[in-house]
């Protein structure tokens, strides 16, 4: 299974853009799953193309929260694959967005239990947070176990603690300040991207554990 940063406010490779925003592939024998989609289509895409990453491979698109940075560039990436997607969204998305998503393919909806929607793939279920929008993570459970988060707003903690300990934490982790914690839940690499507030904090305490993200990096399991 591979693991790339196609869309971050970083990049760890020359020629590509970096952009506020969150996007991931994840590729295995068998399918392609896109986590989010950043703010803007053209620039996901064109990372993707210099990647060399073909989109219209992509069976299964994840969205972790309705913010424009994580959902923003969905139809440039649909107008891209041309064909039907299996989407997983959060259940508390407003239904005309649902409605709109249920033209190009399946929707599933995540409420608020840990589900699994393709073999050891799960979704944590939707997680209320403080600014009052619903979030859900990815969970991937494999030779290692993988969790990807989109910007934590629930609080990146308590994301992990609904799968129990992991070996790989990836994504926003938004304003996250209790980063002592991460040590113990997280066995082998901790990846600060996007809006992490604490990327610094995190690189300097964890130097062995954590590595700088950005879009061009690369995680192969
Ligand atoms: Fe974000
Ligand atoms: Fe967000």
């Amino acid at each position: 299974m591979r693991i790339t940063v196609l869309y971050d406010n970083n990049v760890v490779r020359e020629k590509l853009h970096p952009a506020h925003g969150f996007s991931v592939l994840v590729e295995n024998k068998k399918f392609s799953l896109l986590f989010d989609t950043g703010w803007s289509g053209p620039i996901l895409l064109e990372n993707a193309r210099t990647l060399g990453k073909d989109l219209k491979q992509v069976r299964f698109i994840f969205l972790s929260h309705q913010h424009w940075d994580h959902i923003g560039g969905l139809p440039d990436v649909l107008k891209e694959i041309q064909r039907e997607v299996i989407f997983i969204v959060p259940r508390s998305f407003t239904k005309g967005f649902k409605r709109e998503l249920s033209h190009y393919g399946e929707v599933m909806e995540a409420d608020s239990s840990v589900f699994e929607f393709a073999p050891g793939f799960f979704s944590t279920g939707e997680m209320d947070s403080d600014i009052g929008i619903k979030e859900q993570a990815l969970f991937i459970k494999g030779k290692k176990d993988v969790l990807i988060v989109g910007c934590s707003h629930p609080d990146v903690y308590r994301m992990i603690n609904l799968v129990g300990k992991v070996d790989i934490l990836m994504g926003g982790f938004h304003g996250f300040e209790r980063i002592e914690l991460l040590g113990d839940v997280v066995g082998e690499r901790i990846f600060p991207c996007h809006c992490t507030v604490k990327k610094d904090e995190i690189l300097d305490m964890y130097t062995e554990k954590s590595q700088k993200c950005g879009a061009g990096l690369e995680v192969e399991i």
